[in-house]
């Protein structure tokens, strides 16, 4: 980022012909727009709800603000699934393709809207037939299909909160936020595709079944005709559930702030936090956004490669686009499957026009080379986006002049799974882009950056990341644990919202984020918490002690490096770290392996016996410890870490 955070950066005014399509034109009316929302961000908020929500009920109060509980659109009934499907079945989005989807060998499918409404009907009257009712809690545990959009839509459709997990993690993760939901459902399949490879969902969902008793129905969608075993009373079928419901499944009335979903994401402790999302606010927000920041168009094919399980796929595949009424595209698979070029083989099959992915997507296709973007046609794309990390200046040029051909405005956009919904990002006709900064805060987004006391530093300093007002998508709590709620982000600086991101704002009031600041690592756009890789490997019998921190990726962003303390008498060997690695992908997930783990024979600690974090991660930054190193107990262990090397993936 040192490339070139500031004012002076080099910046891309948005392109003449975007801007003149563009819903907001200009510099001077997104500034309008943002000052009118910051002088009243409730009565802001509350007109677009009344503007582009369908209430079954309208509200009677815009906002309640109890500090830090927050209510939006107070007294109003409303449905989720009802504002993405049933509102678009009266015009000519009836027959418009909703969900595009594609397999990884080129199986394709299109459910239009009326088509995925009534898939979203019958399965939400299955759910009905096995007794689940609103506030039960329901698992989602699936490849990317469109039956798992039909499951999250069939839940918000009887207000049955979801859960999605991301079917890349293990047996043991999906049972610990089974058990931390207290669900009584999971919905499955038999088996996903990755690489050619099959991941067998059914049987990771049997494994942690087998320590759940509270679960009274696993249904699984046959996508793969994988042998699976299906335990008798417990295991449905889907096609089997599905035969004879009926269609007809009028949306329930439900309180604008009715859980929507809870989704797990990485904290700074061991144990993954259940971030809470209520109905209306979070459906506002990511329908705004999808008109701010994609400019959505009626013709538009969107593309948003996220998976499912993770909040850019509910906010930005789901959620988002069909409130909008737009066609999202799905893709289950791997991007260089059969060869680099898929991303770029479906943007020209199916037109797309509004592409989104991650700078870690980005950076390996710059390392793949430009042979393989240029032999596709890309001239239907419009608009680029980004999210999940920072973007350094380079993969941003490339994304542009490659990918964009100079054409296409990119929106670098900054939120979170607490946010719900894009909070920093260029409105694309109006606000110039900077490479690397995620520009100027939304409408009725109030951001700043500040020192621990909450004081504005200086332009051009760097500082914590907050947002003072409260927002209609903001998470409203951490399921069964208010109390983490408070502590996690709204009691490190007073009376603010805690982002955990460092950040600077430059003297054109540019925000340009910098990377976490807490023990949180984003490896390739995967938040991953240290505390959890840290207590995975210590449940491993050879384990007595770990300590992981992030180091400078080039293509991920950050790499795991887990420095490891065996117990006594265990042998160091290559053996041994690779059955480590091995082993936190049991026990989390693939994507959590560590890049490198570091057998070592103790481990830098403090006179109170606290592990010195700061310094190892600046001896896989750096190589070599320079910073404050006299509160350590025993310098000897530093000087021994610094001689081992790990050898890299
Ligand atoms: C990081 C993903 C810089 C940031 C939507 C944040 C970003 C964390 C950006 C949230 C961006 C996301 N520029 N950093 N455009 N987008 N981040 O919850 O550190 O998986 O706090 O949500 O990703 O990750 P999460």
């Amino acid at each position: 980022m040192a490339e070139s955070a500031g004012a002076a950066a080099e910046t891309f005014a948005p392109p003449a012909a975007f801007a003149a399509a563009a819903r907001v034109k200009n510099r001077k009316e997104y500034d309008e727009l943002y000052r009118a929302a910051a002088a009243n961000p409730a009565e802001f908020w509350a007109e677009l709800a009344r503007r582009e929500l369908h209430w079954l009920q309208p509200f009677t109060q815009a906002r309640e603000w109890n500090y830090p509980f927050v209510k939006w659109f107070l007294g109003g009934k409303i449905n989720a699934s009802d504002n993405c499907l049933d509102r678009h079945l009266t015009g000519p989005r009836k027959n418009k393709a909703a969900i595009i989807w594609e397999g990884e060998n080129f199986e394709q499918r299109i459910l239009t809207y009326q088509d995925l409404y009534r898939r979203v009907a019958k399965f939400a009257n299955v759910l009905k037939a096995q007794g689940y009712k609103a506030g039960d809690r329901a698992i989602i545990y699936m490849p990317m299909v469109p039956e798992a959009a039909v499951a999250m839509l069939a839940c918000a459709r009887i207000g049955v909160i979801h859960s999605v997990v991301f079917a890349g993690f293990s047996a043991e993760a999906l049972k610990t936020r089974i058990d931390d939901l207290g669900a009584t459902l999971v919905i499955t399949a038999d088996a996903a595709q990755r690489r050619g490879r099959e991941i067998p969902l059914k049987r990771n969902v049997d494994a942690a079944l087998a320590e759940c008793p509270a679960v009274r129905k696993c249904i699984v969608y046959r996508h793969k005709n994988a042998g699976i075993e299906m335990k008798p009373e417990r295991d449905a079928w889907w096609e089997d559930l599905m035969f004879g419901a009926s269609e007809v499944c009028p949306p329930e009335p439900l309180d604008s702030e009715h859980p929507l979903y809870v989704l797990y994401t990485s904290g700074t402790t061991g144990k993954p936090k259940g971030v809470v999302h209520a109905t209306a606010g979070y459906l506002l927000e990511t329908l705004m956004t999808m008109q701010w920041v994609f400019d959505i168009r009626e013709d538009d094919t969107y593309w948003c490669t996220a998976d499912i399980g993770w909040v850019t796929g509910h906010s930005y595949i789901v959620y988002g686009p069909l409130a909008a009424g737009a066609t999202t595209l799905m893709y289950e698979g791997a991007p260089d499957w059969p060869e680099p070029d898929r991303f770029w083989r479906l943007i020209e099959k199916y037109r797309v026009n509004v592409f989104y992915t991650s700078p870690t997507a980005i950076r390996s296709f710059i390392r793949q080379g430009d042979k393989w973007p240029k032999r596709r046609d890309l001239s239907s794309l419009r608009l680029l986006g980004s999210v999940g990390e920072p973007i350094n200046p380079a993969a941003w040029r490339w994304y542009n002049q490659v990918i964009g051909q100079n054409r296409c405005p990119i929106v670098d956009t900054w939120w979170q799974t607490e946010t719900g919904a894009i909070m920093i990002s260029p409105m694309p006709g109006a606000v110039a882009a900077k490479p690397g900064s995620a520009t100027l805060p939304l409408p009725g987004i109030i951001p700043d950056v500040v020192d621990l006391k909450g004081e504005p530093v200086a332009a051009g300093q760097q500082g914590y990341l907050i947002i003072r007002q409260p927002w209609p998508a903001m998470f409203r709590t951490l399921y069964n644990d208010a109390e983490r709620y408070r502590e996690n982000y709204w009691a490190k600086v007073p009376n603010v919202y805690f982002t955990g991101d460092a950040a600077r704002r430059d003297a054109d009031g540019y925000y340009w984020v910098l990377g976490r600041v807490d023990d949180v690592i984003n490896v390739s756009g995967h938040r991953l918490s240290t505390m959890e890789v840290e207590s995975a490997l210590v449940r491993h019998a050879a384990v007595a002690e770990a300590a992981a921190v992030g180091r400078p990726h080039d293509l991920k962003g950050q790499a795991l490096v887990v420095f490891t303390v065996c117990k006594g008498g265990v042998p160091k060997s290559p053996e041994l770290v690779e059955e480590l690695r091995a082993w936190v992908g049991q026990e989390i997930g693939g994507f959590a392996r560590p890049d490198e783990i570091r057998l070592v024979d103790a481990l830098p600690k403090t006179r109170s016996g606290k592990i010195m974090r700061r310094l190892l991660r600046e001896l896989v930054t750096a190589d070599k410890v320079s910073g404050d190193t006299t509160t350590l107990e025993d310098y000897s262990v530093l000087l021994e870490l610094a001689k081992t090397k790990g050898d890299e993936e």
